[in-house]
């Protein structure tokens, strides 16, 4: 059966010293918390700080993510991270297809694809984020939307490869907004999501996949998101940098 997650995505904040202290809280909070035995908590910080949290995760109760990988195979590209490297660094998890490196980095469907196959063939888990702008869920799209990001970056999958993906929808007019979807707006979206990989994959691998919401999720709202049946946990972005928001977010599980 699939996995509860909250995902703690840092983005590009933090210095090396506030990452120890958020890390230091963190272990000892997940050290007091009893979480049910399907929930897992994953930490995605930037790059200079992946050896500094693997360290940390040894000791502790939650997995490490990346970012960002690159989309080739290790060589001559100054400035890229190959899924190699995450792997040998003890990483599990990687983002791909966030909105913010669709919207700034180009990253396209087919970026998506690429970097989703490299992670797999290095035994990492993608964390592929989809969504739709809000002009897009102002015209209705956002089904469509969604439904395009799936089948371009995803379901040249084989059912065991899918099996070992995170979706996360993240509506973009919901990130670091404070503008939520609300449950109905999300779990519809969820449900869809998990329908179209049961048209191409099957009932059990769709019941697999683990379906994450992101967007402004926070204390408040949690609970009520992940109470939905096919809102499998969270992306969290703002609130992951402060201990008791986060802790209060993977509580919700
Ligand atoms: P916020 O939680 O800050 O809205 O960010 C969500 C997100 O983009 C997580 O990847």
């Amino acid at each position: 059966m699939r996995k509860r997650i909250v995902a703690g995505n840092w983005k590009m904040n933090l210095t090396f010293e506030e990452a120890d202290e958020l890390l230091d809280e963190l272990m000892t909070e997940l050290e007091q918390a009893s979480l049910p035995r399907d929930a897992q908590v994953v930490v995605c910080p930037p790059f200079p700080f992946l050896e500094m949290t693997t360290d940390y995760a040894n000791d502790s109760y939650f997995m490490v993510g990346a970012q960002n990988v690159s989309e080739r195979e290790p060589g001559a590209y100054t400035g890229e991270v190959s899924a190699e490297m995450l792997k040998s660094c003890d990483v599990q998890f990687c983002i791909v297809g966030h909105s913010e490196r669709r919207a700034y980095h180009g990253e396209t469907d087919a970026l998506v694809a690429a970097k989703v196959n490299r992670l797999l063939q290095n035994g990492l888990r993608p964390i592929v984020c989809v969504g739709e702008v809000l002009a897009e869920r102002e015209e209705g799209r956002q089904l469509e939307v969604v439904g395009r990001q799936l089948s371009e970056g995803l379901f040249h999958l084989d059912a065991s490869q899918m099996a070992g993906v995170v979706v996360a929808y993240e509506p973009v007019w919901a990130i670091g907004t404070g503008k939520t979807a609300t449950p109905a707006q999300a779990q519809e979206i969820h449900a869809h999501i998990r329908s179209l990989l049961a048209s191409r994959y099957g009932d059990a691998t769709a019941q697999e996949v683990s379906i994450l919401y992101g967007g402004s999720c926070k204390p408040s709202n949690a609970a009520e998101l992940f109470g939905c049946a096919d809102i499998d946990g969270g992306l969290i972005g703002g609130a992951s940098l402060k201990a008791a928001d986060f802790m209060a977010i993977v509580k919700a599980l």
